[in-house]
């Protein structure tokens, strides 16, 4: 893993450049190569973490030369570089794109992808090592890897490597999850297939594990004898923002639960791992997962909240509601938002309830981890009103105001004694300064060096859907009777604030 922020990379001399390769992606003419992919690159270089042995290969149906392609990325980089583009390095990255257009389903275009790799080796010195970015719909998946598969790009050998980094959805239910993990097993070996989830690429999320295994001063009271409970909260206030065909098949539940929510839910709850490596940490991973109490129906209905938008207002701006999003039906029952309580069975968190949401168009962005701690057995402040006395509450900050806070009671300054709350905050801003980034450099890095530890392993996945799949069974069983139920710009529906108050909790209180 690596920090893309110039500081820690000049400090620690010992992060070196990616060996020689090739990445080929598929779908390169897609959102995601100009937003993402090629913005990473970019700060790959600049962090001087790409080999000179480097090249991308873009492939997709689109008809363009690789001087087309290239003079496109140089156009999109000036929008969606993370800072300024620095003339030398994206020159340096622009002369190593190449382009091919074919269709994924299309023998003849893996002939002429190895042709291409072929050439490009001979011109690059890649090694023949390549990256396989399947930045395409999830249809594509199985075909792609087969289809590399059959024209021998796929098998590894001495001296040189093969990988494949598999975007996001990986299945649509249980059933499909365990399919695709067959069909990719079938051609590639375990150790060749990178699952990616982008929340593992944040630096906070990575930080969870610095902070609780890093530090004495947490762990020891990280159980169920001193925490209350745990919020996770992703709130987002884009909605669909024009991918109404791809979500109205999703939802809250399959697009953000069971992958980003749960590895928050994985990496704040897990035990510790034996060592910083992959197969530890997914093992401790999977053991979390496999240790959250199955949901029965009846528990589906009283412990999981479904939402979805109507019209409203977010930060002044209008916003319709989801059913009036294009390529969105009109009686959508798709939810775009969840809230849910799950129990995690183990000695550590045995009767700790973890309260997990998520929602398109909240009142603010942020995704928050908050812990709240159990409150003091005795209150001895006479002057001190019970409301004043507010638990202890410790806040992993994910995103945007990355950073963690603690609240505590502190004596107000005067004659009596009386508390009240305050807030110590560290913001990762002020302290290190970082840069921006995409949060796929470390991901793309990782996979390039053949580090697996900040993707999902195939039982992982598997185990997520396993969660979830009594939910998607419960609900497609008993369709939601209010839908609507929640206006564009405010926290969701009352039944997930219901949800707490009937434990006698309630929702952190975020402003916004
Ligand atoms: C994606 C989901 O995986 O994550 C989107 O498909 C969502 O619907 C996005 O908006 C949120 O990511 P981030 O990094 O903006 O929190």
């Amino acid at each position: 893993m690596i920090a893309i922020q110039e500081k820690t990379v000049t400090d620690e001399q010992q992060v070196q450049p990616a060996p020689p390769c090739v990445m080929v992606i598929f779908g390169a003419s897609g959102d995601l190569t100009k937003r993402l992919l090629m913005p990473s690159l970019l700060n790959l270089a600049r962090g001087k973490l790409l080999p000179d042995e480097f090249a991308v290969v873009g492939i997709a149906r689109r008809q363009m030369s690789s001087d087309d392609f290239r003079a496109q990325m140089s156009q999109d980089i000036q929008e969606f570089a993370t800072g300024s583009v620095d003339r030398d390095t994206w020159d340096w990255l622009a002369q190593r794109l190449y382009y091919l257009s074919g269709s994924f389903e299309d023998a003849n275009s893996y002939q002429q992808l190895a042709k291409l790799l072929a050439q490009v080796d001979q011109e690059r010195g890649t090694g023949g090592n390549y990256l396989y970015y399947l930045a395409t719909a999830s249809d594509f998946f199985s075909k792609i890897v087969r289809q590399l598969g059959d024209v021998g790009l796929a098998q590894e050998s001495e001296g040189h490597w093969r990988r494949v980094i598999i975007e996001k959805p990986f299945g649509n239910d249980l059933d499909s999850a365990r399919n695709l993990n067959q069909n990719l097993g079938s051609v590639l070996s375990e150790n060749q297939i990178y699952r990616i989830d982008h929340y593992l690429g944040k630096e906070t999320v990575q930080n969870i594990l610095v902070f609780r295994f890093g530090n004495g001063l947490f762990e020891p009271v990280w159980n169920r004898n001193y925490i209350d409970h745990v919020q996770i909260t992703v709130a987002e206030t884009v909605g669909v923002e024009g991918r109404g065909g791809f979500y109205e098949g999703a939802g809250a539940l399959r697009d953000m639960v069971e992958n980003h929510l749960f590895q928050l839910l994985a990496m704040t709850a897990m035990e510790p791992p034996l060592s910083f490596d992959a197969g530890a940490l997914r093992d401790e991973k999977s053991k979390l997962l496999h240790a959250i109490l199955p949901l029965s129906p009846e528990a589906v209905h009283s412990q999981v909240v479904r939402g979805q938008y109507d019209e409203g207002t977010v930060k002044g701006k209008h916003i319709s509601a989801y059913r009036a999003e294009p390529r969105v039906a009109p009686d959508s029952n798709t939810e775009t938002y969840v809230a849910l309580k799950l129990m995690i069975d183990n000695w550590r968190w045995a009767g700790v309830p973890f309260y997990l949401r998520t929602g398109k168009v909240m009142p603010k962005r942020v995704s928050e981890i908050a812990i709240q701690f159990k409150r003091v057995p005795h209150l001895m402040f006479r002057q001190t009103s019970v409301e004043r006395v507010t638990p202890n509450f410790l806040v992993l900050h994910i995103q945007p105001d990355e950073g963690i806070s603690l609240q505590f009671g502190a004596k107000v300054p005067g004659p009596v004694v009386r508390m009240d709350t305050v807030e110590m905050d560290f913001h990762y801003h002020d302290y290190f300064g970082t840069q921006p980034t995409t949060g796929y450099e470390t991901l793309i890095y990782d996979c390039m060096i053949g580090d697996a530890t900040l993707f999902q392993r195939s039982d992982n996945v598997e185990i997520g859907w396993s969660v979830v799949q009594p939910i998607l069974d419960a609900w497609k069983a008993s369709p939601p009777s209010r839908f609507p139920n929640y206006a564009a710009g405010s926290w969701g529906p009352q039944e997930a604030d219901q949800l707490l108050e009937r434990d006698g909790r309630h929702w952190r209180k975020i402003d916004g």
